[in-house]
């Protein structure tokens, strides 16, 4: 009876409570509409064409503080988590994988603070893929756009699911220098196929269906199964893994890390090792690192046999552990010509952790040529060596991955030669010439303890050529 009484004594209350909200609700819903639809009409139609169109309004996501045209500025940018109030699934796993690491991890490169704030915050560059990243309203100083992850597979104001559901969903970001899947994926057989026969498939089923209508994977497929927003594969992009039962391969690897900075000279860890952890750079251990491998397998079996898989997939394993020893081989004749002092002491010796080694994580701000091309030869030719076998592209593999891989490996040891070639021939001069000394480099002997005198630029030219092909002719 009390029950009853109470609940007849809440219902005018309740109702007045829905009143309220309704109206402010939908007054906010329509001022935002009303104004938009002549302001922004692109945007509007959008949002309203999207599966969320007809639930609520702008508000929800930009808030109500602004309302007219002359408070733009109290405007809101939403993150993932104003999406993740609802979709409370999608943002854990998009948190627990590495699409949510990523704007973490190009900030702690070692020269990103170099870089114009353009290409980071502006996402004209860098910022413009690694935005993907989750971030606060709270790191921005000059740009408020690029906050929220989830629009760039969900395109907005329509935030398709079937858009993202596309691999052309993940082209914006994953083609081009070092990382080049879509063109692997697009022109290898799996991607043909999609191209060919693609528009008959069901792309309003969930990936957990896709299997009865696709007759090829997407990436989706391999990297999503059943919608999992949690990405992240065994060798990652940088291609490494901490435990390693293959000796022969752990020397190279310890050679690789050294030149990521993530071992020191003498092989310990640094404060680099500290982040891979974090930024799940790399994967700890063998049982870790199988875990995503046999999801791998698991997904290929919806199409082919367990065994054909298993062994494309160690073949791309195969394909980079080629790759590591032709480019450990070219990261230590590097680090020999800084330990020899045969390479100029770099301006920015304290930030290497690992000298003499090089930092291939520098990027392209490197101090000498032969550095800039161990930088290419990593993230371009080592990057492609694993990542198109893994993604069935044959002409990559060949032609972009392993062929220019060996071709630098070349031009690196010729760099070497000439490089201690000239280092030799200017101790020469500066001790005096050589054994081999001939007419002409006794005559610069005479002048060498006048170098400021007039001339000695001349004669120091000729006894360089002498002496260089002396040098040449006993290395050849
Ligand atoms: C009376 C008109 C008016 C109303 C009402 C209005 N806006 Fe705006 N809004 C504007 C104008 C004008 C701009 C600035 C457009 C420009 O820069 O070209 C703007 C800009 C925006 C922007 C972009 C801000 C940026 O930094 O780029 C968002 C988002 C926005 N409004 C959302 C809303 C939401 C949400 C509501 C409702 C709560 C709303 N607006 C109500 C006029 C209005
Ligand atoms: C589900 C969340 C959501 C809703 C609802 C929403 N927006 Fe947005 N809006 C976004 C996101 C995400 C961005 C991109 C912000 C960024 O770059 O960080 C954005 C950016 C904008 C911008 C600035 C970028 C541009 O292209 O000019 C405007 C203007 C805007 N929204 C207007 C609107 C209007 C008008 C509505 C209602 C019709 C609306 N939004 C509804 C999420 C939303
Ligand atoms: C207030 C709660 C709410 C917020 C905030 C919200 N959503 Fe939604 N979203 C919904 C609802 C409800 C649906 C389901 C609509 C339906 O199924 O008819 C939906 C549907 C979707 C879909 C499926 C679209 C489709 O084509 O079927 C996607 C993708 C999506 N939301 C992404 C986002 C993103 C990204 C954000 C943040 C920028 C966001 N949502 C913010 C409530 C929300
Ligand atoms: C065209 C988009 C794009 C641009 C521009 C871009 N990146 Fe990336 N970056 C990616 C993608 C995609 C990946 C993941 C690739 C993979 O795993 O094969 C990635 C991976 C990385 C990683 C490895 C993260 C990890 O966990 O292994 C770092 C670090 C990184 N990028 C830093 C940078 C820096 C610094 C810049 C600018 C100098 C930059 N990126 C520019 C798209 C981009
Ligand atoms: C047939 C399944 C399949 C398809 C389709 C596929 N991938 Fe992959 N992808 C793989 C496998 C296998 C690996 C390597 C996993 C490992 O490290 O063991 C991989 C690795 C990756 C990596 C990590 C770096 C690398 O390349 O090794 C990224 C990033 C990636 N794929 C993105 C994509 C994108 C984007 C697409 C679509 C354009 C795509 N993949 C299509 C199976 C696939
Ligand atoms: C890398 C691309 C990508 C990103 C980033 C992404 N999504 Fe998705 N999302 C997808 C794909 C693909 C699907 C389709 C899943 C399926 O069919 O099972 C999807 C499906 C959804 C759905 C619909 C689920 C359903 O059952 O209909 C929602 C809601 C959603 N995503 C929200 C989000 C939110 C919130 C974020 C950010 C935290 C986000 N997504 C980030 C690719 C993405
Ligand atoms: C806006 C840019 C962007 C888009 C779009 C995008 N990615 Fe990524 N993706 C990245 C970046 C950046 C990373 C590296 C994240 C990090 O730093 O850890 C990454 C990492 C990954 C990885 C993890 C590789 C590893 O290290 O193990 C996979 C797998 C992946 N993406 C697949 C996809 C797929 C599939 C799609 C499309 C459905 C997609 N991505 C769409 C930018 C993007
Ligand atoms: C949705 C089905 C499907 C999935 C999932 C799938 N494939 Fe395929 N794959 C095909 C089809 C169809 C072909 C072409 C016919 C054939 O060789 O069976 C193909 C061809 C191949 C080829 C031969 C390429 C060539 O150029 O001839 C390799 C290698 C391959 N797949 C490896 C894989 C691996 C590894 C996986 C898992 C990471 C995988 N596939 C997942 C359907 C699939």
């Amino acid at each position: 009876m009390r029950q009853h009484f109470a609940s007849v004594a809440m219902t005018p209350l309740v109702l007045l409570t829905l009143l309220i909200l309704t109206c402010t609700g939908f007054a906010a819903a329509s001022d935002c509409i009303d104004c938009h639809s002549e302001i922004t009409p692109k945007i509007v139609e959008d949002f309203k064409s999207g599966a969320m169109g007809d639930d609520f309004d702008c508000a929800r996501c930009h808030g109500s503080a602004h309302n007219s045209a002359d408070n733009v500025n109290l405007v809101k940018m939403p993150t993932h988590e104003t999406c993740g109030a609802c979709h409370a699934e999608q943002d854990s796993q998009y948190m627990g994988g590495k699409h949510s690491l990523a704007w973490t991890a190009f900030q702690v490169m070692p020269t990103t603070k170099d870089q114009p704030k353009e290409l980071m915050e502006g996402q004209k560059g860098c910022g413009g893929c690694h935005k993907m990243g989750a971030k606060d309203e709270t790191g921005w100083d000059e740009y408020h756009y690029g906050v929220v992850g989830c629009d760039n597979c969900h395109t907005r104001h329509s935030f398709s699911v079937e858009e993202a559901r596309r691999p052309e969903a993940c082209m914006t970001c994953h083609q081009g220098f070092d990382h080049a899947q879509w063109e692997m994926y697009s022109t290898s057989k799996h991607g043909v196929i999609y191209l060919t026969e693609g528009d008959d498939w069901d792309w309003s089923a969930p990936l957990s269906e896709a299997k009865a209508s696709y007759t090829g994977p997407t990436c989706q497929m391999c990297h999503m199964p059943d919608g999992d927003h949690n990405v992240i594969t065994s060798w990652g992009f940088l291609g490494v893994r901490v435990e390693e039962p293959n000796e022969e391969w752990a020397d190279d690897r310890a050679t690789v890390l050294k030149s990521y900075g993530v071992l020191d000279a003498d092989g310990n860890a640094t404060a680099r090792f500290d982040l891979i952890g974090p930024a799940k750079l790399a994967r700890l251990t063998m049982d870790e690192w199988n875990a995503s491998r046999e999801e791998m397998i698991t997904v290929c079996g919806d199409c082919h046999s367990e065994e054909f898989a298993r062994i494309s997939l160690e073949e791309g394993d195969q394909m980079l552990r080629e790759a590591d020893r032709v480019y450990a081989e070219s990261v230590e004749i590097v680090a020999a010509l800084h330990r020899d002092g045969i390479l100029p002491k770099p301006d920015y010796i304290d930030e290497l952790p690992s000298y003499p080694y090089p930092d291939v994580l520098r990027f392209y701000d490197q101090s000498t040529s032969i550095e800039e091309d161990l930088w290419v030869m990593w993230m371009k030719y080592r990057m492609r060596c694993f990542q198109s076998a893994f993604h069935t592209n044959a002409d990559q593999e060949q032609w972009y991955g392993w062929g220019p891989l060996k071709e630098t490996a070349v031009a690196i040891k010729s760099e070497d030669r000439s490089l201690r070639a000239e280092a030799e021939l200017a101790e020469a001069v500066g001790a005096g010439g050589t054994k081999e000394a001939t007419g002409t480099t006794r005559a610069a002997e005479s002048e060498a303890g006048a170098a400021n005198a007039p001339g000695f630029g001349a004669t120091f030219l000729v006894a360089a050529l002498v002496t260089l092909s002396v040098l040449m002719r006993r290395r050849g």
